[in-house]
């Protein structure tokens, strides 16, 4: 066992974590972030998908030892159910789910690629989410849901909107 601090969504967490335990086990097991889902396990299917510092990480094969001091978002990171993401939102309204095992990897995926990329076109959108597989098919209106999201966070001032980690 050693200590670990994390920031995640927001609060700098203490942690007890096994060597080498993924960082997936930690959220889901020892936090109860239940957003990031167990896929693959092999860093193949992206359902596991949360940001570092902003940019993508696949939760099961990182060693939640080795991003120490690093700042952690999960899909709880993002909205609630009072005031959702503009990203959730706009998957809820464009039912861009069947099953939904894949999309918290993706709406995390996305809001890596709006925020550097607030108006990305189709090849960009597919680019970003490669490696975000989806049993299910739903791939085109995920990009729309995508389209969605970035069109309302353009149009809306980020100070206005809550959940804007
Ligand atoms: S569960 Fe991590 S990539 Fe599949
Ligand atoms: S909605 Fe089922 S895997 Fe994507």
């Amino acid at each position: 066992m050693a200590k670990l601090t994390l920031n995640i969504n927001g609060t700098a967490q203490e942690l007890d974590v096994e060597a080498g335990e993924p960082l997936l086990y930690v959220l889901r097991n020892g936090l109860g972030l239940k957003g990031p889902k167990f896929g693959c396990g092999l860093s193949e299917c992206g359902a596991c998908t949360v940001l570092a510092d902003g940019k993508p990480l696949r939760a099961c094969i990182v060693p939640a030892a080795s991003l120490a001091g690093r700042t952690i978002t999960t899909l709880e990171g993002l909205g609630t159910l009072e005031n959702p993401h503009p990203l959730q939102q706009a998957f809820i309204d464009e039912q861009a789910a069947q099953c939904a095992y894949c999309i918290p990897g993706m709406i995390m995926s996305a809001k890596a690629l709006l925020d550097r990329n607030p108006e990305p076109s189709d090849e960009d959108i597919a680019w970003a989410l490669a490696g975000n597989l989806c049993g299910c098919g739903t791939h085109l209106r995920i990009v729309r849901a995508i389209k969605r999201a970035a069109s309302t966070m353009r149009e809306t001032p980020i100070d206005s909107r809550e959940g804007s980690a």
